[in-house]
């Protein structure tokens, strides 16, 4: 499980077989592989996923669904209220990238991506930036042990939460206003998320925000953030979104888990990214740590369409956020051998293509090309 989550994962009982133990462990997962390269890096995804399992003792029962911009394109539809219903019935969602170049801004975003966090009431989005051996990151200068931190990011609120509006429309005084919304219980619960996580690493919880302008809700933020970590007995550490960004560039040993809110996370996490080897590495899981329903799991990168169906699509970030999937799930196990995998194969030297990268997943993960693999 992963350290920062509270409760005991659902499991169904199945027929997936064999773990050294004897036990039987099964879990229905909705592959929603989307637009672009989304398809191409979550089947290397799925290929490990299921190239590890029958070890530990358990099994994936794929579920596809097709959502996404080619499926509105097509049917008109986002996401359908039966849809959503039968998504909340599986144990995680795996999720590769939505969006073609003709859906308009804002279809997919607010009426998919966003949809699903709020009604899945997924409120942490964990964004781990980890410079492996091997990887060129945009600073280069860093030794991997100086750089492994994680964002969590606050994922139903803020500026994301949708309060705002237009009026005068097309006139000169058109005005429009995007409202940032911060809770107690939701600032509350994210950051209680945060320290959990960051107790069960350093112990170092950093929070980010703005407080010196941003008065209102950063005050909030950080009268929540402080009374958390007291109980908690771990020690605050406060930086300004904009330092921040410094930081992680010039020092980035500062920071172990960065607590903050929505926006401010959406933009540092691509910055970790960057720092980490590029979009392409980069995981995310959007988490119901409650689990009152399922969680999503998906790389950060989009869809890619410039570069979709060539075999270009590096899979590491999807690979990546399946490893998180499985530690939510309880796999720790295997999800420590799909990051190993990961760091493995960029030691040895990053694999050109998707092909290729899911040949060298595979052979580190012991399962022969000929059986386990899906790219032809
Ligand atoms: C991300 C993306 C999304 C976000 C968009 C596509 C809605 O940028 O997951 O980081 O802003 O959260
Ligand atoms: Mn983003």
């Amino acid at each position: 499980m992963m350290p920062g989550e509270v409760g005991n994962p659902h499991v169904a009982d199945g027929d997936a077989s064999g773990g050294n133990d004897g036990s039987h462990r099964a879990y229905v997962v909705t592959h929603l592989p989307g637009d672009g390269v989304g398809p191409e890096v979550t089947d290397v995804a799925r290929a490990c996923v299921d190239a590890v399992a029958p070890r530990h003792g358990f099994g994936i029962n794929w579920r596809p669904c097709d959502l996404g911009g080619r499926h509105y394109l097509a049917t008109g539809e986002v996401l359908p209220d039966p849809v959503l219903a039968e998504l909340r019935q599986s144990d995680a969602i795996l999720l590769g990238a939505v969006g073609t170049p003709d859906v308009p801004p804002g279809v997919l975003e607010r009426g998919l991506l966003l949809r699903l966090r709020f009604e899945l009431d997924l409120y942490v989005n964990l964004r781990p930036s980890k410079l492996r051996p091997g990887v060129g990151g945009a600073v280069g200068k860093h030794a991997p042990s100086d750089l492994d931190f994680v964002i969590v990011r606050e994922n139903t609120e803020g500026l994301y939460a949708g309060a705002g509006g237009t009026v005068h429309r097309g006139s000169e005084f058109e005005t429009a206003t995007e409202e940032s919304l911060n809770t107690r219980a939701g600032v509350r619960r994210c950051v209680q998320y945060a320290a959990r996580l960051a107790a069960s690493r350093s112990g170092r919880l950093t929070l980010v925000h703005k407080t010196n302008v941003l008065t209102h809700a950063g005050d909030l933020w950080y009268r929540v953030a402080r009374d958390v970590a007291a109980e908690a007995g771990l020690e605050l550490s406060y930086a300004h979104v904009d330092a921040a960004c410094l930081w992680m560039v010039d020092d980035p040993k500062r920071f172990d888990v960065i607590v903050t809110d929505n926006l401010f996370g959406d933009i540092i996490s691509d910055l970790g990214a960057a720092l980490t080897g590029g979009l392409g590495y980069a995981p995310s899981g959007n988490l119901n740590p409650d689990r009152t329903g399922p969680s999503i799991f998906e790389p950060v990168h989009g869809s890619a369409p410039d570069i979709a169906g060539k075999g270009l699509a590096n899979p590491a970030g999807a690979v990546l956020s399946a490893s998180l999937m499985l530690a939510h799930l309880g796999e720790d196990a295997a999800a420590a051998e799909l990051d190993d995998a990961v760091s493995a194969v960029l030691a040895a030297g990053e694999p050109v293509g998707t092909g290729e990268w899911e040949k060298a997943l595979l052979a580190h993960l012991g399962a022969s090309w000929a059986d386990g693999g899906t790219a032809s």
